[in-house]
């Protein structure tokens, strides 16, 4: 597998020519956001990306509609003339754009320099125009240079002057939570965090009063915007109404353009919404508030879908899509088929039928997403009809402002759940699983939520209420890290499959961690963006008795037996060297090379980086290659 003439295979876009910088080359990207039925371009931005890995000639395309409604297409290419053309493709000609774009400025040379034009519609005489907001830029978690990192990034909005250190410590409590011991820790060497601080003014609070020549300012509010109508904070972020449900922005070509002014610093913008309660969106951006029960929650699925570019795994959504989905139960469709747990489950009998997936053995009798508020005088109820023939079922449901087990009766056929919040959610949105390990009766079924208590009215909210029902284990394996193919019922109760049963983030939004297939494709997702060769430095060196030696120094994104503190995973990195298109044994796995202060020919370093993390690499992310030619002896 390694070594050979396969280190002679150098592609011109996964090295790294340390002493040629000029040489590498930078893709272009472009994002265009659109309207799905109009087809009318609402924005285009096009810039270039430090690196795009694994991409073909004919440039990498996806497209995907977003949570506002709104489809996102994306384009990566080495070709400028290619993503003008799509540009135009999906926007017609250029002239008669007359809307917001975000243009990287072009410099005679052809480098593009640090400058960016924000360009409003082209319009003559358009007085449209977007500031960038001033940002003041912190670091959280850094690990590297943002040229060879995925660089994620918390704005502020609804946080005043005064709240500045209050969205600091906010911003690094969801990001230690999503990366030091769950979820992204054993990406986190390739990730950085950063906090970008505007203030917020709230409606220009400041009232001078000219009487008896006293000056009086009143302090800015902070908090974002509600009953649809967002202040004046730099993105606009609001409620709908006043309940706990999705949180808009109003102010997204600010939202760009403070995204777009940070160039590689900035891959993935967080909107974080300053509001101690439920409530997120995710898309373009990922908008968050820092509320103590969800914010990590809302954070991380939202980072899934928009990071590993995967749709949902619970029930009653509407996008099904990437490596955690599958459509039928062709075994080769399946792509987490190298995952599956017991592959002999999965092989079916006749000789000339393509193999088919066991599929686990359940079905959702009902779901709605009511996100309605309760009242005392009439209980929220809906009926449903059970086949009779599966051995357990279970109601699950999720609440807002319903601090209190004595506030709520949560029923199944006029008999009590025995429904119990979360200690200390308070009015906080929380989710609920209530088993029950017996078979549902044929025929008609009712769930009801009773509220109780009077004074919990325009805050009690039933979110959504979804009942499944399982076969007996030796239909349905309920085991965590069983690998199958469970059953997904999406908004119009289409079945799709996902990899377990409950073991994801993108199903159970209360757990912390990816499934395997998701953790697998969150490192195909960040190694495109990331080399793990930082750079192949040579150097010179003189020992005591003035003898010069040639080093070659190979800077690795620190992974394996580089990470500066060890995770419970298996992972290891083999280097091979090579000089002069020979295999140097004697420098097997090192990252300092050491040779004649004569020396002079080329040197080349192959990475091969594994980790149980990734069973299959398709399009050879986690190997690397870097090659420095020495001219001249270091004596000289
Ligand atoms: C990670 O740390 C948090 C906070 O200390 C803790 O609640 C959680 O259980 C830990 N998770 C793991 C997987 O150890
Ligand atoms: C099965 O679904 C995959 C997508 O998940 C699709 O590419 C394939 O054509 C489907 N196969 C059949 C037999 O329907
Ligand atoms: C694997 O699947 C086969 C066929 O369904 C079954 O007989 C066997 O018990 C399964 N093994 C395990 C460990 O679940
Ligand atoms: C979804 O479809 C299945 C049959 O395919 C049916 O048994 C179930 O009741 C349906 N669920 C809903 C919520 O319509
Ligand atoms: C009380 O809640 C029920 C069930 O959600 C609803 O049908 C009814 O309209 C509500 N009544 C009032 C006065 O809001
Ligand atoms: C349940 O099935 C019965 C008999 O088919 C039907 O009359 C009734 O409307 C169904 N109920 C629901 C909620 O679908
Ligand atoms: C239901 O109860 C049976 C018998 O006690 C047990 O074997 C089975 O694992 C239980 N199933 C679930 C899903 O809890
Ligand atoms: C009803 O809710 C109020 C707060 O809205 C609380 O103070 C009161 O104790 C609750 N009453 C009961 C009976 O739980
Ligand atoms: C290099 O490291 C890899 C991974 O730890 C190991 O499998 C391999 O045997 C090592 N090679 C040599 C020559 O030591």
């Amino acid at each position: 597998m390694k070594g050979g003439g396969a280190l002679f295979t150098l592609s011109l876009l996964a090295p790294v020519f340390s002493d040629a910088a000029e040489l590498t080359l930078r893709p272009f990207e472009l994002n265009v956001i659109r309207d799905p039925e109009s087809l009318q371009c609402k924005h285009v931005a096009l810039r270039e990306i430090p690196r795009y890995r694994g991409v073909h000639d004919e440039g990498y395309q996806r497209s995907k509609i977003l949570d506002t409604g709104e489809e996102r297409v994306q384009y990566i290419s080495f070709d400028k003339d290619l993503v003008w053309m799509h540009a135009e493709g999906l926007c017609g000609r250029r002239e008669s754009w007359d809307f917001h774009t975000l243009l990287q400025d072009e410099t005679p040379s052809g480098r593009v320099s640090d400058q960016i034009v924000l360009q409003s519609a082209n319009i003559p005489g358009s007085t449209a125009h977007t500031d960038i907001p001033p940002l003041d830029i912190e670091p959280l978690i850094t690990s590297g240079d943002s040229n060879n990192r995925v660089d994620l990034v918390f704005f502020a909005d609804g946080y005043t002057e005064y709240e500045k250190d209050k969205f600091i410590e906010d911003a690094l409590r969801l990001a230690e939570d999503i990366s030091g011991n769950q979820t992204f820790y054993t990406v986190k060497p390739l990730l950085n965090f950063w906090a970008a601080f505007t203030p917020s003014k709230e409606v220009m609070n400041i009232v001078l009063l000219f009487l008896h020549e006293i000056t009086l300012t009143l302090p800015a509010q902070s908090g974002i915007g509600s009953g649809g109508k967002p202040k004046e904070t730099p993105f606009g972020l609001y409620r709908d109404g006043t309940e706990l449900r999705a949180v808009y922005y109003s102010k997204p070509e600010v939202a760009r353009a403070a995204c777009f002014s940070l160039g590689d610093q900035c891959d993935f913008p967080i909107l974080m919404g300053n509001d101690p309660l439920y409530g997120g969106l995710g898309g373009e951006f990922t908008v968050i508030t820092p509320s103590f029960a969800n914010g990590a929650l809302v954070l991380r699925h939202e980072l899934g879908h928009s990071v590993i570019d995967v749709g949902e795994e619970y029930d009653g959504g509407f996008a099904y899509f990437g490596v955690n989905a599958a459509h039928n139960r062709t075994l080769t469709d399946v792509p987490w088929a190298h995952w599956l747990t017991n592959a002999s489950a999965h092989t079916h009998g006749h000789d000339h039928a393509e193999p088919l997936a066991r599929v686990e053995r359940s079905v959702m009798p009902m779901q709605a997403y009511p996100w309605t508020l309760l009242n005392t005088s009439t209980p929220w109820s809906t009926t449903f009809n059970s086949s009779g023939t599966y051995a357990w079922h279970l109601v699950r449901f999720s609440l807002s402002g319903l601090p209190e087990q004595d506030d709520l009766r949560v029923e199944l056929d006029g008999k009590d759940l025995g429904w119990v919040p979360r200690k200390d959610i308070g009015v906080d949105r929380w989710h609920y699983d209530i088993k029950l390990n017996r078979t549902l009766k044929g025929g008609e079924h009712k769930v009801q939520f009773v509220l109780k208590n009077k004074t919990r009215e325009g805050e009690a909210q039933l979110c959504s209420v979804e009942v499944l029902e399982f076969g007996d284990e030796s239909e349905f394996v309920s085991t965590p890290g069983h690998y199958s193919l469970y059953p997904t019922f999406s908004d119009k109760n289409e079945t799709s499959y996902r990899p377990t049963n409950e073991d994801c983030l993108m199903r159970i939004v209360t757990t912390p961690n990816f499934c395997k297939a998701c953790t697998e494709g969150l490192w195909y997702a960040l190694l495109r963006h990331v080399d793990l060769i930082e750079d192949l430095q040579a150097g010179c060196e003189q020992d005591d008795s003035g003898k010069w030696a040639r080093t070659l120094e190979l800077n690795l994104v620190p992974l394996a037996h580089l990470r500066d503190s060890p995770i419970d995973v298996e992972e290891s990195y083999t280097i091979t060297w090579m000089k002069d298109g020979h295999l140097v044994k004697d420098f097997a796995n090192k990252t300092k090379l050491v040779d004649d202060g004569d020396a002079v020919g080329s040197y080349v370093a192959h990475v091969q980086y594994t980790t149980e993390e990734v069973r299959v690499d398709k399009d050879g992310l986690l190997a690397s290659t870097a090659a420095n030619f020495v001219a001249t002896s270091c004596k000289a």
